[in-house]
């Protein structure tokens, strides 16, 4: 009996996966990896790779797509725009947040994301929530219910006036996942954005008496002590509960001394970083008092350049666990982003965020990988394993193995200048501009369907599929030597 040929097959390859790299062909049909190995035979479609790295499709486990802001501000980038630019810089899956306004129930939340989502992404997306609103139906009711039913992680905020929940509050939603974990039928994530909001009240506060508004100002109001004090409290509680929790946009040394002492206790507390703090300083928020710094504003801001090495360090040494963009697209100019109303508005009304959805991948490719800051197998285990293990969706995603999603980028090495322009998001300006990188993604394959192939864009808004996360599926490693 003669088998149905593959629908593609890449040839001399070399894989990389989180644990080793060898050279393969990749056969795939019916959008999953079905084949690896030497001389696979003929497929109906065929790309020769020789001599190129094959990496699994980007797991971009923090960014924000759509989210609802407060008029007049508004998001760049919508699920159509945001996926389009992931792919076309290496990401197939995506997670953003199904955020909870105060007095709204959880699950409508979710639904009005699921609209904005639907008919709209081009990529493979799950979600996660952000819980602001920690009320007994929530927290007996809605959030074990919705954990359930695969949205297995969740955002909590220590700051921001909209989102902040107090110690109190922060204990209560831990003790839902210690009540899940009891019963052994689930597990979820707490993702923590761990900054200490009435040091940072008080300090604005002080700089807005001194006439020091500027968007500069924006890193002295949220110096490393708020961080580090926020990290050190939330891995209290944590440890209180006895469950697990993600730190998210972790910015330099003193947040990571306490992430460092808690993991050397044995404590389940995992870490994320981003490119703005291997990449920017405080000094891209301004020099002097003018407004053009404002697109760097973001929550923690980024700091100098010896925390940017301490950053390298904890992505080298185990320390972070993922490594997402925390995309947050606002345009500098126009009247809905860095600039609300089409004012240069003091720093603590400048929405916070950077855009990176699509240079997240490539940064840390040309940077770590290729300027031998990073192994590849490091690099694949940050962009795109442990984030999918993190969050419930390994080894589905994540993965170059047999059964898994054929979702991958065959990189193309060459130097070049990075401008806006080359961009597919929908935000006015790059963070990064004219810097040179020395890659990008020759070709993103997501369910074995080309969405990028290193010119033009191939997606089809509505492809992109909804995936219920489960549990996590990941030890914390002990920080040590580089792999
Ligand atoms: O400044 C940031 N990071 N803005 C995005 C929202 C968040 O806190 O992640
Ligand atoms: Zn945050
Ligand atoms: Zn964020």
């Amino acid at each position: 009996m003669s088998r149905a040929p593959l629908d593609l097959v890449i040839r001399h390859a070399r894989v990389a996966t989180a644990s080793d790299s060898f050279s393969a062909d990749i056969g795939i049909s019916g959008g999953r990896i079905v084949q690896l190995g030497a001389n696979l035979e003929r497929g109906q479609r065929e790309i020769d790779a020789a001599g190129r790295v094959v990496t699994p499709g980007g797991v971009d486990a923090h960014c924000h797509l759509d989210q609802p802001m407060a008029p007049p501000v508004r998001m760049a980038d919508n699920f159509d725009t945001g996926t389009r630019a992931a792919a076309c810089g290496g990401t197939t899956t995506v997670i953003p947040f199904a955020a909870q306004e105060k007095g709204q129930s959880l699950r409508a939340a979710v639904a009005d994301y699921h609209q904005r989502a639907e008919g709209r992404a081009h990529i493979d997306y799950a979600f996660h929530l952000i819980v602001s609103d920690p009320t007994p139906q929530v927290l007996n009711v809605e959030l074990p219910a919705l954990i359930a039913e695969g949205y297995s992680s969740f955002k909590i905020y220590m700051t921001y006036d909209d989102l902040k929940l107090d110690d109190g509050q922060i204990l209560d939603v831990l003790d839902v996942l210690d009540v899940l974990d009891v019963a052994r039928a689930h597990g979820a994530m707490a993702m923590v954005h761990a900054e200490n909001a009435d040091c940072i009240e008080w300090l604005t506060k002080k700089l807005e008496a001194a006439g020091r508004t500027a968007p500069r100002f924006h890193a002295h109001s949220r110096p490393m002590l708020v961080e580090r004090e926020a990290t050190q409290r939330a891995i209290a509680l944590s440890q209180l509960v006895d469950v697990p929790i993600l730190i998210v946009h972790v910015s330099g040394r003193e947040a990571v001394e306490q992430i460092r002492w808690a993991r050397g206790q044995g404590l389940k507390v995992f870490a994320e970083t981003c490119p703005q703090y291997l990449f920017l300083t405080a000094e891209d928020l301004g020099i002097d008092d003018s407004y053009k710094g404002a697109h760097c504003v973001c929550s923690p801001p980024p700091r100098d350049k010896a925390n940017q090495e301490v950053i390298w360090d904890g992505l080298n040494d185990g320390l972070f666990t993922v490594f997402s963009s925390d995309h947050a697209p606002f345009n500098l100019d126009g009247s809905e982003g860095k600039k609300p109303g089409g004012k240069e508005v003091a720093f603590r009304h400048i929405p916070n965020g950077i855009a990176g959805i699509e240079t997240r991948m490539a940064l840390l490719y040309s940077e770590g990988v290729l300027a031998g800051r990073i192994t590849l197998e490091k690099f694949v285990e940050l962009t795109a394993t442990n984030p999918a293990k993190a969050y419930g969706l390994h080894p589905r995603k994540g993965s170059l193995a047999i059964g898994s999603d054929a979702d991958l980028v065959i990189w193309d090495e060459r130097e070049f200048v990075l401008r806006n322009t080359q961009l597919h998001h929908a935000v006015d300006h790059t963070p990064y501009e004219g810097m040179t990188l020395k890659a990008w993604p020759g070709l993103t394959l997501s369910r074995g369907e080309v969405v990028w192939d290193g010119r033009e864009f191939h997606g089809r808004a509505g492809r992109g599929r909804f995936l219920p996360s489960g549990a996590p599926s990941l030890l914390p490693r002990q920080p040590g030597r580089p792999a």
